[in-house]
């Protein structure tokens, strides 16, 4: 596991975030839509340091990755939104890659009457784009490498560290290999050293 961006670093980087989604919005309320499964750590950071009125509500997506690292058919399900009629809306998740998922859920968002729909994202990959939409705040941008962590999985593992990692070549290969077994015997020698810090 190579360290991407440690927790502090990340850390810095919501605050950012945080600060300019106030200037952006003010202190209207603001309704937090995340999507799971993938922005849950980030959820749980970005709204505790958005001050003002806020309301949470989540979203499901999955780009049925499985043991691949690249996407294939996207599936949806919005029936946990409440009415967002008349409400700043901002939709968050973990990564911009293809920009497949944020693309058709901003499409959905947009027919349910909000005042205003924004996204953000903790990280987009550079050069992977295949859509024109772009994130209105973006936390990192990074290389294009298949990351894990702070909410990010591999094969629904890794999902806990709190930084962001790349697995190496190996680790992937170890996992579809062997299935859950491997990828666990991974995990608990990585979070050894779970700061992220070396
Ligand atoms: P997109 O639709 O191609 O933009 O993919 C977005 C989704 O794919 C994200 O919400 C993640 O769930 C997943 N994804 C994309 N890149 C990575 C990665 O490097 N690590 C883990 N998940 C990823
Ligand atoms: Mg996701």
């Amino acid at each position: 596991m190579r360290v991407l961006l440690s927790s502090d670093e990340l850390a810095a980087g919501i605050d950012r975030l945080a600060t300019e989604v106030r200037a952006v919005v003010g202190r209207r309320p603001l309704t937090v839509v995340g999507v799971l499964t993938g922005s849950i750590v980030l959820v749980a950071d970005l709204i505790r340091r958005l001050e003002g009125p806020v309301q949470v509500s989540m979203v499901w997506a999955s780009s049925y990755r499985g043991t691949a690292t690249r996407p294939g058919e996207l599936e949806l399900r919005l029936d946990l939104l409440p009415d967002l009629a008349g409400r700043d809306v901002l939709l968050v998740d973990d990564i911009f890659d293809t920009g497949r998922t944020l693309e058709a859920l901003l499409e959905e968002l947009g027919r349910r009457g909000a005042a205003s729909v924004r996204s953000l994202v903790l990280l987009a990959k550079e050069g992977r784009a295949e859509v024109a939409t772009r994130p209105d705040f973006i936390g990192f941008d990074i290389p294009d490498e298949f990351v894990v962590g702070y909410g990010l999985d591999f094969d629904g593992a890794w999902r806990h560290l709190p930084y962001l990692g790349v697995l190496e070549e190996d680790e992937i290969a170890a996992t579809r290999a062997a299935g859950g077994a491997a990828t666990r015997a991974a995990e608990v020698a990585v979070c050894r050293n779970a700061d992220g810090r070396g």
